[in-house]
């Protein structure tokens, strides 16, 4: 009899101290991400609020629904220090200031440009709205980076979901679009962006991110020390005023090629204007694939893109000029940052050959990004 009590008590010690220590467990996994949310202004009526994601190793992300905009992205270096490698503001209203270029937003409903903002679909012409030297850019004149998006916290709290419709005929666009984007900050210090949408009428769709990236965070003025490796054998040549001509040259032997590796500056005296192209990426398919590296040796900052997309725009900031002031007191002059835009082909819908943008009632439009942070 003794010994049964004596091991019912160890059975009861076991069970106890299995049970505290699964709590102890959920406690330590609810405390590895956390959302944070804090007001941000008011536009349009609307309140904005700065969302901020939180990772298990400290990384943080935050971003505000007025634009479904990224305006922080704190990630360790090399020595673990913290820095900031995006640009962006302070306040809403250096959002909302005149020549903020699209700094972290959400772009669409088609991201880079439409020649002359014209096209057919459906036996029917469009004109919209010109906002880029007679063409259209980023959607037209109040495209989805200066609306206010929903935003709802999913639960686990590493994803924040954004929900915008785009009315038919909003910028001149067919077709009621319903868009949802997912932002998910996860366990290896990346963040995720997943995009969908659908539509009531037959309509091009090119949605993408504009972060402006400067891995060095903060202790660098520019970009022009970073090594870039894009996996693409081709790009799209464009006119002067970037829209593209329809060709695909190869960039062997080009400074277009990156699929090597290289800085940014080596060759960029060569482009006129600077890098701001559409990279024709090599993909085996459809799906999420490493598309471009790019590498900041003084800090240590590795940043790998993931997409599904056939296209990347490599922007190198080349339009900044040293009048806006950022956020911390940064000056953004030019080559400040890189953008790196996982994209459809630009002027896709005035181009049979490139890759379909126009997506029909019954189909859902749906991609992923990835921007992955490291360091080596
Ligand atoms: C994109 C375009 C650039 C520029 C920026 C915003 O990257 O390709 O030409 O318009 O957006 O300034």
């Amino acid at each position: 009899m003794k010994k049964q009590i004596f091991l019912l008590l160890i059975l009861s010690f076991f069970l106890f101290s299995c049970n505290n220590n699964s709590t102890k467990n959920e406690e330590a996994t609810t405390m590895k991400y956390s959302i944070t949310e804090k007001p941000f202004g008011i536009f349009e009526n609307e309140a904005v609020t700065q969302y901020t994601l939180t990772n298990p190793n400290g990384m943080q992300v935050s971003i505000i629904n007025y634009g479904g905009t990224v305006t922080n992205i704190l990630t360790p270096d090399k020595d673990k220090v913290m820095g900031d490698v995006v640009l962006g503001f302070d306040s809403l209203a250096g959002y909302l200031q005149k020549g903020n270029p699209y700094f972290g937003c959400l772009v669409g409903r088609y991201g880079n440009r439409i020649n002359k903002g014209k096209f057919v679909l459906d036996n029917i012409a469009y004109q919209l709205p010109l906002n880029d030297h007679g063409n259209t850019l980023h959607g037209g004149v109040k495209g989805f980076d200066k609306v206010v998006w929903q935003a709802t916290k999913l639960s686990g709290d590493s994803s924040l979901q954004l929900t915008y419709t785009s009315k038919d005929g909003e910028q001149g666009f067919p077709g009621n679009l319903k868009v949802k984007v997912v932002y998910t900050l996860t366990a290896d210090n990346a963040l995720q962006i997943a995009y969908t949408a659908t539509t009531d009428k037959a309509t091009p769709v090119n949605l993408t991110n504009h972060c402006y990236f400067n891995l060095s965070g903060g202790k660098e003025p520019t970009i022009l020390s970073h090594v870039v490796t894009i996996h693409a054998d081709k790009y799209t040549a464009v006119d002067s005023l970037l829209i593209p001509t329809g060709k695909l040259p190869d960039v062997k032997g080009t400074p277009m090629d990156f699929t090597t590796g290289k800085s940014v500056e080596k060759d960029i005296a060569s482009v006129k204007g600077g890098y701001d192209h559409n990279w024709v990426l090599n993909k085996a398919g459809k799906g999420l694939e490493l598309v471009a590296n790019i590498y900041d040796a003084a800090t240590g900052r590795n940043l790998e893109v993931l997409t599904a997309e056939p296209g990347l725009q490599f922007y190198t900031g080349n339009f900044l000029d040293s009048t806006l002031k950022g956020k911390n007191n940064w000056v953004y002059g030019k080559h400040a940052a890189l953008c790196l835009e996982t994209q459809h082909f630009p002027d896709g819908p005035n181009q049979p050959s490139f890759p379909n943008t126009i997506l029909k009632p019954g189909e859902t439009y749906q991609h992923t990004t990835v921007y992955r942070f490291s360091v080596k």
